[in-house]
């Protein structure tokens, strides 16, 4: 019910102070906030889409392109409002997400964070095993939009400055 109530659409401009507002209650503190902040104000290319319930934003997803394979994205940060977790709105909007990056014909989606909740998106951690990266172990996964974009890289993946501290 809650889920078939919710929006799911790609960002406007005028979501910027709801989206950084829902950030820092999702988790609790200014980093991922000031990350979302600086990513939407620079020159990377990004997928930023929230999650709105009766006119509020109750969800955010943001991936922005990183060095590394062709084409290719980093899924960081995705927040649920606290109140709203649970029904299903993270996962729906990784969906979306997901299926808006094929749209755009990107090749591949990194991410760092829990192996079973990323694990239902097909994110996958010994796919991106070989990869170079800041955040070496199981919980940095990669998601192949076009087969072989991560299987065949050979190379590190670079992060945006933003990053760093997070
Ligand atoms: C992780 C998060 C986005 C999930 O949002 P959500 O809308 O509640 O998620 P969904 O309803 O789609 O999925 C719920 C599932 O996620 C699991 N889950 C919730 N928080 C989780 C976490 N931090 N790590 C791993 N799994 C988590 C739940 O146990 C539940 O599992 P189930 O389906 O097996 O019962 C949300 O809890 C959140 O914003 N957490 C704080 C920020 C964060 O940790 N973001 C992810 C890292 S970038």
């Amino acid at each position: 019910m809650i889920l078939q109530k919710t929006k799911f659409r790609p960002c406007e401009p005028e979501d910027r102070y709801a989206i950084l507002a829902l950030q820092r209650r999702a988790f609790g503190g200014e980093g991922e906030a000031q990350l979302v902040d600086a990513l939407l104000d620079g020159p990377l290319e990004c997928i930023s889409m929230v999650a709105e319930l009766d006119g509020m934003i109750v969800g955010h997803v943001l991936l922005s392109r990183l060095v590394g394979p062709e084409r290719a994205l980093a899924l960081a940060p995705l927040g649920v409002d606290p109140e709203w977790r649970d029904f299903l709105i993270g996962t729906e909007l990784t969906n979306r997400a997901i299926a808006k990056a094929r749209d755009e014909d990107w090749h591949a989606i990194f991410v760092v964070g829990d192996p079973v909740y990323y694990g239902r998106f097909g994110f996958k951690a010994d796919l991106a095993e070989h990869v170079g990266t800041p955040y070496p172990g199981p919980h940095f996964m990669a998601l192949e939009l076009v087969p072989g974009a991560v299987a065949d890289y050979r190379g590190d993946v670079r992060y945006a400055e933003a990053f760093e501290g997070v």
